[in-house]
């Protein structure tokens, strides 16, 4: 299979098919705009799994997404868009740069979900955009920032489920859309990676923070949040 783009967690292979890819998740974990790096023996193989089964679980839910199936422990079909760039941040409850950004406590419960905008950019650092500025850069037009914002909500709903069955709040994460012919579409992962998750009770993370404020044990707290999921694994 021809690799036909690499990123900091995951590779990207083309099939024989020109509208099916293969996702391939890596070990390494960055942070801070790759200024902190380091890998994490079968992280990938974690975050495959729990990636395809929400995914899995927000197409049994009516959500339309680029996943087609998990074919290896590191792989995934998936169908290929045309990738906005994008990041859709969804917070729950206050932290991250949230805090940072505004002065506000950490841990608090926002009013309603907060939706943002930030523009895959490294050059820049992926600076935090509004729709006015998506819609300067020609990124997406009034009507489709509307539906990613839709799709976004309902996504987080659909999470916010999914993590309170296992005693997990979602505190915040990241989506990635792109158009499939003229539909917006879920893509990339949703993993630990690319959330906020913290025990309902104790508020411990179970997610990359513990990689960037060196907290934990980053591969144990990935794997509790498997264990609680009641997801298989052979080999990790
Ligand atoms: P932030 O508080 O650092 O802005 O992050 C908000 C959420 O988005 C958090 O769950 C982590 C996730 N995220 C990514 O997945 N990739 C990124 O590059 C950044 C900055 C955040």
């Amino acid at each position: 299979m021809k690799l036909i783009l690499e990123g900091k967690a995951k590779k990207i292979f083309q099939t024989k098919k020109k509208e099916v890819l293969v996702q391939y998740f890596k070990d390494s974990a960055t942070a801070f705009n790759n200024k902190k790096k380091r890998n994490f023996k079968n992280k990938g193989v974690i975050n495959n799994l729990i990636s395809s089964d929400i995914f899995t679980y927000l197409t049994k839910n009516n959500i339309k997404t680029h996943f087609i199936k998990r074919i290896s422990s590191r792989e995934q079909l998936i169908r290929k868009l045309k990738i906005i760039p994008i990041e859709v941040v969804i917070r729950n409850f206050s932290a991250g740069s949230l805090v940072n950004r505004l002065g506000i406590k950490r841990g608090k419960k926002l009013k309603e979900p907060l939706v943002e905008f930030y523009f895959k950019c490294d050059a820049l650092n992926d600076p935090i955009i509004n729709d006015d500025h998506i819609m300067l850069l020609n990124i997406a037009n009034k009507k489709d920032i509307a539906k990613i914002k839709a799709i976004g909500l309902k996504v987080n709903k659909l999470l916010l489920k999914y993590f309170n069955n296992i005693n997990i709040v979602l505190v915040d994460y990241k989506m990635e859309f792109g158009f499939l012919k003229k539909n917006i579409v879920l893509g990339d992962e949703i993993s630990p990676d690319s959330c906020r998750l913290w025990d309902k009770k104790t508020k411990i993370s179970f997610d990359k923070d513990i990689f960037r404020e060196n907290k934990g044990n980053l591969l144990k707290s990935y794997l509790e949040v498997l264990k609680r999921l009641k997801i298989e694994v052979e080999n990790v």
